[in-house]
């Protein structure tokens, strides 16, 4: 428990005071207090940074990303996260007490480019680790459901179970469990992480994944009410709502540390659904859409070596993970959302 108690210590306090001081912080959850945010610029980054900063202050959230300029006010910092000397100096100039690690390359531009997302995603995530460790900082990263593979269950996939990816990104998203995992254990660095399903929001797209589509559709169902996808029918995947998804890294970041047994990679699921569903779902609010098919056979691959539904008991038992929005109900917010939107 150290990482969390020692950056807070108040140097007037007894020992005993201190150790009283930093057990009533850490019951209350209050551990959390200025945040460091690469990839902010991203799909999780960009809404992510608006609901931090809206819970624990505009300035005690720095956004961060290799693309410069900021999607709202508030502290911004041009990094490249494979620049471990960078990350380090930026951490420490705004002395922060947590780093939440997003910055990444996504399934399919990880498959475009399998060294690149080597070496941005594991050669990012080892720096931000050492950051973690060298300034005693709390730690995000998100897993993914691609770090299943094709011998894996794919029905209630569990918690604990065969993990033999067979794409780059997911090869990525293994390693960095077990990193993050090794961190905690070697150093005492507090990690912690989820496995994120497909990402569903209004706010910013995402780029270069394989479940883009469950967020193209919609887009496309309200400018055009039709969309061709590029995932065939019947392929089944796990997706999310982004105000779940945020919610479950506030919760997780919160959460007593001695109930968290996996601490760096807990399922997390709301949503297993194929693209036919989408368009169920969607004409329900517009009766006349149309959804054709075009399979690339890339993402289709990789659709199919990844689970159809995880099982999500050990994130609800442990943190208390629960999803608020299933398919109907993020459908209707969406196309209420991107109405106004577009
Ligand atoms: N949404 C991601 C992707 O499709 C999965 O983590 O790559």
């Amino acid at each position: 428990m150290s990482a969390n108690i020692s950056r807070q210590t108040p140097y007037l306090f007894s020992y005993r005071h201190l150790i009283e001081f930093a057990a009533a912080e850490i019951v209350r959850g209050n551990v959390m207090k200025k945040i460091l945010v690469t990839g902010a610029q991203g799909q999780i980054g960009s809404e992510l940074v608006t609901t931090l900063r809206q819970q624990y202050g505009t300035t005690n959230v720095i956004a961060s990303d290799i693309r410069a300029g900021q999607a709202e006010e508030g502290p911004f910092e041009t990094i490249d996260v494979t620049d471990g000397k960078a990350l380090y100096d930026i951490a420490k100039k705004h002395n922060v007490d947590t780093i939440m690690h997003l910055a990444a390359l996504l399934s399919a531009e990880a498959e475009a480019n399998p060294k690149l997302a080597w070496d941005l995603n594991m050669g990012g995530l080892i720096n931000a680790l050492e950051v973690a460790k060298d300034l005693n900082l709390q730690f995000f990263t998100p897993s993914s459901i691609g770090a299943f593979g094709p011998t894996t269950p794919k029905k209630r996939t569990p918690q604990e179970t065969i993990m033999r990816p067979t794409t780059m990104y997911g090869v990525n998203k293994v390693a960095g469990e077990l990193l993050c995992d090794y961190y905690y254990y070697r150093y005492g660095v507090d990690t912690r992480g989820v496995r994120y399903p497909g990402l569903i929001s209004y706010v910013t797209p995402p780029g270069g994944g394989t479940t883009d589509y469950a967020v193209e559709i919609y887009y496309e169902a309200v400018r055009k009410q039709q969309y061709t996808t590029y995932i065939a029918s019947g392929t089944y995947m796990d997706m999310m709502y982004m105000p779940d998804a945020l919610h479950a890294i506030i919760k997780l970041m919160e959460a007593d540390p001695d109930k968290l047994v996996h601490r760096n990679a807990y399922n997390i699921s709301a949503i297993s659904a194929a693209p036919e569903d989408f368009a169920k779902a969607i004409r329900k609010h517009i009766p006349d859409f149309e959804l054709a098919y075009d399979v690339d056979p890339v993402r289709q691959q990789i659709a199919e070596s990844w689970p159809d539904s995880l099982d999500s008991t050990a994130a609800a038992q442990e943190w208390g993970f629960e999803a608020e929005y299933d398919l109907d109900k993020m459908t209707a917010d969406m196309l209420e959302k991107l109405r106004v939107k577009q």
